[in-house]
């Protein structure tokens, strides 16, 4: 069996999965094509740390390029017969001196074994190729709703010389991206798998004292050591303290360099990624191993959230249905711990859940952490109201698909403060409480789940209760621990 993986240590992923891509591809394509049409996609391409550096950075491939052939090289292109569903891969002839600084230069047919793809020729003679071979080629346009970002579709020297249809290709495979097969399912699971371990690792060393950064590095050495992944696949989140309230914090002006403190929450939001595939999981935990009464409050309360939108989940809910779920779940709790008061139908109306939680309730995962087509044409819109908004779908959900659930309560200061002031809000919260709550941060429990015929199979493996977490805590396996 042809299949990519590091070492003998690490996952084994067989190349039948992106031959089971291009069959999908081509299934849903056939009606639609004429008998000579390709689809025809552009592989990414080296990219260098500066306008004239000559430093590369380390590549990962161009999600659907990746989808289809899972090529991990740099500047091919790929070409699939619809029809027929043949494989053409292109690559660059390399210049001799390729052998001198960068190492052997394979020739077609390792590359033919490699990928098992019916046929491999040099990016030279591709449009004599092509030409003999397709009436028109495929190419990907598309919107990414996340993004907010056009893709470029593919060009070379010489796609003049072919009918090329820009309208066909994105739609249907970010369609079939978002219903994962089982082989990218294990993939994924072992992302999780990874990931799960090396948030264990990093309870297991935290102590007061340490640097936010160095948690940083901690995952991402045991992702890498221990699972051969080279890459996280967002920018590691490794909040204490006050830090766990900035939605996205790690960012190059916020990089993880926080001391962290004796008595400060965590948020702690890394993910690695294995051949691509994605993992994104958060974990909330006191620095020093102990929940404060006012620390197991916030959490326990983000917990019931989070696990009562897994108990609901299954095919024929709708993800806007989850995402007030979790919003009603939260608040009741809220008003249990005093910090909000009123009914809380109200407050929903009233959109108190997202002064608490101003993100989406999950998205969809696979080669993008936020994988594609959240909103196509056919489902429903991106809501304008406060919270789900956030939401990167609103679909209904279907066996097949993974996402993340990642209920959050965080104490923002800005969004308190403009609630404040809000007469339609303000009545709801009681100030006097919240006061002492401004300084917590926030908390974030994020899963990832595959949506089953009945329910959902849960990806994620780390302490979730507070008395496992505290129990991690105090463990010191020696295959784990660093500081
Ligand atoms: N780590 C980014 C997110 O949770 O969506
Ligand atoms: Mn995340
Ligand atoms: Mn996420």
């Amino acid at each position: 069996m042809v299949a990519y993986s590091l070492s003998s240590e690490t996952l084994s992923v067989p190349m039948k999965l992106f031959t089971k891509n291009r069959l999908r591809l081509s299934e849903e394509l056939a009606s639609k094509v004429s008998r000579k049409a390709f689809v025809f996609l552009e592989g990414g391409k080296e990219t260098f740390r500066g306008n004239t550096s000559d430093a590369a950075y380390v590549f990962r491939q161009e999600s659907n390029f990746h989808w289809c052939f899972g090529v991990t090289e740099s500047d091919f292109y790929g070409a699939i017969h619809v029809k027929t569903c043949k494989a053409i891969l292109f690559i660059p002839k390399l210049h001799p001196d390729y052998e001198i600084w960068d190492g052997k230069i394979h020739d077609l047919e390792h590359f033919k074994t490699k990928y098992e793809v019916d046929e491999v020729h040099y990016i030279c003679d591709m449009v004599n190729v092509l030409k003999s071979a397709a009436d028109e080629l495929l190419l990907l346009r598309g919107y990414n709703t996340d993004s907010g970002r056009y893709n470029e579709p593919a060009s070379f020297e010489g796609i003049e010389n072919f009918k090329t249809d820009l309208d066909l290709l994105y739609p249907a495979i970010s369609e079939l991206r978002v219903f994962k097969t089982p082989e990218e399912i294990e993939v994924i699971r072992y992302a999780n798998k990874i990931s799960s371990e090396a948030h264990r690792a990093v309870m297991q060393s935290i102590k007061p004292g340490l640097f936010e950064y160095q948690m940083e590095s901690l995952f991402q050495h045991h992702t890498y050591a221990k699972g051969g992944a080279r890459h996280v696949c967002y920018t590691c989140i490794a909040a204490s303290g006050n830090n766990a309230a900035i939605l996205h914090y790690g960012h190059a002006a916020e990089p993880n360099s926080k001391q962290i403190q004796d008595g400060d929450m965590c948020m702690f939001d890394m993910g690695a990624e294995y051949y691509c595939y994605c993992s994104d999981i958060s974990c909330s935990f006191p620095a020093n191993g102990k929940f404060t009464p006012q620390q197991s409050g916030i959490y326990n309360a983000v917990l019931k959230a989070n696990r009562a939108v897994m108990d609901a989940v299954k095919p024929g809910v709708l993800w806007t249905d989850m995402h007030l779920l979790s919003e009603k779940v939260l608040l009741a709790e809220l008003k249990e711990m005093e910090l909000v008061v009123g009914d809380v139908d109200e407050m929903m109306a009233a959109r108190i859940g997202a002064v608490f939680m101003p993100h989406g309730l999950g998205h969809f995962i696979g080669i993008d952490t936020h994988d594609v087509h959240g909103y196509p044409d056919d489902a429903p819109t991106r809501s304008s109201l406060p919270g789900l908004k956030s939401l990167r779908t609103a679909r209904e959900l279907k066996a097949g698909m993974v996402l993340t659930i990642e209920p959050g309560c965080y104490f923002i200061s800005k969004l308190l403060n403009d609630a404040f002031l809000d007469e339609d809000k303000a009545k709801f919260l009681n100030r006097e409480k919240i006061r002492d709550f401004m300084d917590f941060g926030g908390v974030r429990i994020e899963d990832n789940v595959v949506i089953t015929e009945s329910g959902c199979d849960l990806l994620t493996d780390v302490p979730r209760t507070v008395e496992e977490i505290e129990a991690e805590m105090q463990k010191s396996d020696m295959k784990l621990t660093m500081f």
